[in-house]
C-alpha cells in the first residue's frame, strides 16, 4: 500500500514536472537564437525588397477559412488591392469579421510601441483595400490568385481547371496546399509555367515563414515575383522542390508519427516524450502535444495520403492509435481530447491532463 502510494506520488510529481517543462516553453517566447535568426532574415528581406513585383497590384484569395482570411489580411496590409472569395456565405462573413478584428488589434499593438503611429487610419486604409465575393469570377482580373480551399486533390484540380478558363492569361496562381503535390494542380490549370506552391503557416498573421514551392515547369521569373510578393507580406521565404510535405511538414509529420509509435511501444510515457523534446531538444512543444494542436484528423489524412502515394518510403506510416483516436472523434485540442485532455477545447493553450493512447 505504502509502495503503491509512493509510486503514485512519484508518477504525479513526474507528470507535474513534465507539464511544468512544457508550460515554460509554451509561453510563446522565442529563444535568443531564434530572435537573432529572425532579425538577420528580416534585414536580408529588406535588402531584397527591391525585387520587382510591379506586375502584381491586385490579389485574389479563394477560400476565406482559417488560412485564406489571414492571407487576404496580410496582402491588404502590405498595400495590395485584395479580393477574398468563399462559396460559403457564413465563412465569408466570419472571415471578414476576423480580418477587421485582427487588423485593428495588430495596429493598436503597433501604436502602443510607437506613439506616432496612427492605428485607426492604418486600419481604415488596410480595410479599404479589401473586398469580398462569393463567386470565383470576382478574381478573374487579379494579377495573383492565391488558393486556400479544402485540402482535397480532386476538388483542387477541378477548381484549377475552371480557374484556368476564367482568369486572365497573365495571372499567376499560387496554392497554399500543405501536403498535396503542386504539379497535378498546375497541369489542371493549363498554365504550369505560372503556377507555384505558396505555403503559409497558421496563424498566417503571426507565423514568419512562407515556403515557395517550385515545380520543374514553372518559369523562374514567376518564382521571383511570387517570392518577392510573399516577402512584402512580411514573411521570410524559403524555396524547395515539389516534394511531399515540402520542408517543414516532410520533417515534422513523420516525427510526430515516430513519437506516437514510441509511446505505443511503451518506450516512454507521452508526457515524458514531450518533456524530453522540449527540454532536451529545445522544441517549444512536445511532438504528441503538437499532434493534438495540429489536429489528429489532419495528421492522419496527411500520413494516409503519403502512404498511398509513396508506399516504399519507410518514414511514412500510420500509427494505429492515431487511426483509433480519430475514429473515436478524439481529434486533439479542437475536440477537447486527443493524446491529452484539453479542458477548454479550441480555446485551450495548455492541456489539463494526459488522455493516453
Ligand atoms: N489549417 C492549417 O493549419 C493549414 C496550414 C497551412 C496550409 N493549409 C492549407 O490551406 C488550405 C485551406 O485550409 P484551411 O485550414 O484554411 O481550410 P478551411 O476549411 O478553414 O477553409 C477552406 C475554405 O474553402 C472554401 N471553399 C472550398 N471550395 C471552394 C471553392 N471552390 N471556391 C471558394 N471557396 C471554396 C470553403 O468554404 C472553406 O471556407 C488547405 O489546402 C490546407 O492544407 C492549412
Amino acid at each position: 500500500m505504502l509502495l503503491a502510494r509512493t509510486l503514485q506520488r512519484r508518477a504525479g510529481a513526474r507528470a507535474a514536472r513534465s507539464f511544468a517543462g512544457i508550460e515554460k516553453t509554451l509561453d510563446g517566447k522565442r529563444s535568443t537564437e531564434e530572435e537573432r535568426f529572425i532579425r538577420e532574415q528580416e534585414k536580408a528581406n529588406k535588402a531584397k525588397r527591391g525585387a520587382n513585383v510591379k506586375e502584381i497590384t491586385t490579389v485574389g484569395v479563394v477560400g476565406l477559412g482559417l488560412m485564406g482570411h489571414g492571407i487576404a489580411q496580410i496582402s491588404a496590409a502590405a498595400g495590395f488591392q485584395t479580393v477574398g472569395v468563399d462559396l460559403n456565405a457564413e465563412v465569408l462573413a466570419n472571415g471578414q469579421k476576423a480580418i477587421e478584428t485582427s487588423v485593428a488589434k495588430l495596429n493598436s499593438r503597433k501604436a502602443s510601441k510607437n506613439p506616432d503611429f496612427d492605428a485607426p487610419a492604418a486600419t481604415e486604409e488596410t480595410l479599404a483595400r479589401l473586398s469580398y465575393a462569393s463567386t470565383v469570377d470576382a478574381v478573374a482580373q487579379c494579377d495573383l490568385i492565391v488558393e486556400a480551399i479544402v485540402e482535397d486533390a480532386s476538388i483542387k484540380q477541378k477548381f484549377y481547371a475552371d480557374l484556368g478558363e476564367r482568369a486572365k492569361a497573365e495571372a499567376i496562381f499560387a496554392s497554399n496546399t500543405s501536403s498535396l503535390a503542386v504539379a497535378p494542380m498546375a497541369a489542371a490549370s493549363q498554365r504550369p509555367d505560372r503556377f507555384v506552391g505558396l505555403h503559409y503557416f497558421n496563424p498566417v498573421q503571426l507565423m514568419k515563414l512562407c515556403e515557395v514551392v517550385q515545380t520543374p515547369e514553372v518559369d523562374d521569373e514567376v518564382v521571383e515575383l511570387v517570392d518577392g510578393w510573399a516577402r512584402l507580406t512580411g514573411k521570410i521565404t524559403v524555396r524547395c522542390k515539389d516534394t511531399p510535405g515540402f520542408i517543414v511538414n516532410r520533417l515534422l509529420v513523420p516525427n510526430l508519427a515516430a513519437a506516437i509509435a514510441m509511446a505505443e511501444r511503451g518506450d516512454a510515457a507521452i508526457q515524458d516524450i514531450d518533456a524530453a523534446m522540449c527540454l532536451g531538444a529545445g522544441h517549444p512543444m512536445g511532438p504528441l502535444q503538437l499532434a493534438d494542436y495540429v489536429g489528429l484528423d489532419t495528421c492522419l489524412s496527411i500520413l494516409k495520403g503519403w502512404c498511398a502515394q509513396y508506399p516504399d518510403e519507410p518514414a511514412f506510416f500510420v500509427p494505429p492509435s492515431l487511426t483509433a483516436k480519430v475514429a473515436a472523434g478524439k481529434l486533439g485540442r479542437k475536440s477537447g481530447e486527443g493524446y491529452y485532455v484539453w479542458g477548454d477545447g479550441p480555446a485551450s493553450t495548455k492541456p489539463s491532463g494526459v488522455s493516453g493512447l
